[in-house]
């Protein structure tokens, strides 16, 4: 590691930190393995062991008041955006349990030939223009139609739903809230979901949304806003984190080309680089919490009451945990488990479901793509607090 006598800082909102906080997560692992940000008002842990842990510990790391540090979306009123995901027991398993139905694994698995029909169509598209952008004509169209299909949401309001969380989550250089444009899209969203809801609740199909207008709850029902909160959820939490997933998969393999071609040789290493590419660069980079008691780590004490970050990111590239981790190696052990959909109670509910897609798309690709260059010049990133992700990224193909 660098020896460096720059103060340490880490700071969710630098543009810097978005373009590579790899070297920020080493040093708070190394100098504070329990991290305090006054001017931001958290507390960070970033080993694997204590992230875990943390993780695990859902009592007294409490989801109440959601899981990011913008204060717009953070707070006891968080549920309203993220469902929950922003809840403690026992509402999160009143919830919960309601919708889990729609991702058993007989569920998910049932989703594979939609999911390879919607790649072909949009990688035809792609491949029929010759050079494309990765992010814009395939990642990110993929996940939006899968949910969408979950939820019937028809296909003439999909692009407007995927620009409208694009805008929710993205932050300018300086801007530490929800920006005018994200509480627009917001607005933007509500009003689309009741319009949906009431249709569901007058003329219910089989998707997700009718189901969860049937369902009752030892005997109440779930109100339209209980349902809206959902479905923010859903875009947010199933539709970026999945997009992010697939273009890093794409971005590093295009960085690494001796890795990426394992999985070309041989498409059964795909789930492979699914995995390494979770691990070395997770969509999903920082979970709050607060404390419901005072904890000790490492000497200091975090007052109840208080908010940490658990920093997935750096969880992933402990050497604790995975040796030599900051190479991207998709024969690597990972045994010592990854964190990039969390654990426990909050586990993602929708892991299996992004790595089915994840499998899928890059089945696809290999079927039809010989080799493939990505444009730096033309990569541009989102700018998120708690996503990472590339926005664009133009690629050229020659296809097989
Ligand atoms: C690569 C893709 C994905 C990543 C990295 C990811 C990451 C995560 C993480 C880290 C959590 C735990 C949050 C916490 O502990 O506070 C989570 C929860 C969740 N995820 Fe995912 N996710 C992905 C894809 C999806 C998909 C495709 C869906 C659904 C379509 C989904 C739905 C959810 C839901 C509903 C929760 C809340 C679970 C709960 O609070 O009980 N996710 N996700």
């Amino acid at each position: 590691m660098t020896v460096t006598s720059e103060p340490l800082v880490y700071d969710p909102y630098a543009y810097e930190i978005h373009e590579d906080p790899y070297p920020t997560y080493a040093r708070l692992r190394q100098e504070a393995p329990l991290y305090r940000n006054d001017e931001r008002n958290f507390w960070a842990l970033s080993r694997h062991g204590d992230v875990m842990a943390a993780f695990r510990d859902s009592e007294r790391f409490s989801n109440a008041e959601g899981v990011s540090i913008d204060p717009a979306a953070s707070g006891p009123h968080a549920h309203r955006t993220m469902s929950f995901l922003a809840m403690d027991p026992p509402n999160h398993g009143r919830m919960r349990g309601l919708v889990s139905r729609g991702f058993t694994p007989r569920r998910v698995a049932a989703m594979e030939d939609g999911i390879r029909a919607l790649t072909v169509q949009h990688l035809d598209d792609c491949l029929a223009k010759g050079d494309f952008d990765f992010v814009a004509d395939l990642a990110g169209k993929v996940p939006m139609d899968v949910i969408s299909e979950m939820l019937g949401v028809p296909q003439a309001d999909r692009e407007m739903l995927r620009k409208q969380s694009d805008l929710l989550i993205h932050r300018e250089e300086g801007v530490t809230d929800v920006p005018p444009a994200g509480v627009e899209a917001a607005f933007a969203l509500v009003i689309y979901y009741a319009d949906l809801i009431a249709d569901r609740r007058a003329n219910p199909g089989d998707d997700l949304v009718s189901a969860l207008c049937a369902a009752d709850v030892d005997g109440d029902r779930l109100t339209d806003d209980e349902i809206t909160s959902f479905l923010f959820l859903m875009v947010v939490a199933g539709n970026e984190t999945t997009t992010k997933l697939l273009a890093h998969a794409w971005y590093w393999g295009d960085r690494f080309p001796g890795e990426r071609a394992k999985a070309f040789a041989d498409p059964g290493r795909i789930p492979d680089w699914v995995e390494e590419t979770l691990r070395y660069d997770t969509s999903s980079q920082m979970l709050a919490r607060v404390t419901t008691a005072d904890l000790e780590f490492h000497g200091q004490t975090i007052p109840k009451g208080d908010r940490v970050l658990l920093l997935a990111g750096s969880a992933n590239r402990d050497d604790r945990a995975f040796a030599d981790p900051d190479r991207y190696d998709l024969d690597r052990d990972r045994e010592a488990g990854i964190a990039s959909f969390g654990v426990g109670r909050h586990f993602c509910m929708g892991a299996s479901l992004a790595r089915l897609e994840a499998h899928v798309v890059l089945q696809e690709l290999i079927k039809r793509v010989e080799s493939y260059e990505i444009d730096p010049a033309g990569t541009r990133r989102v700018h998120s607090v708690n996503v990472r992700g590339f926005e664009s990224l133009p690629t050229s193909v020659t296809v097989r």
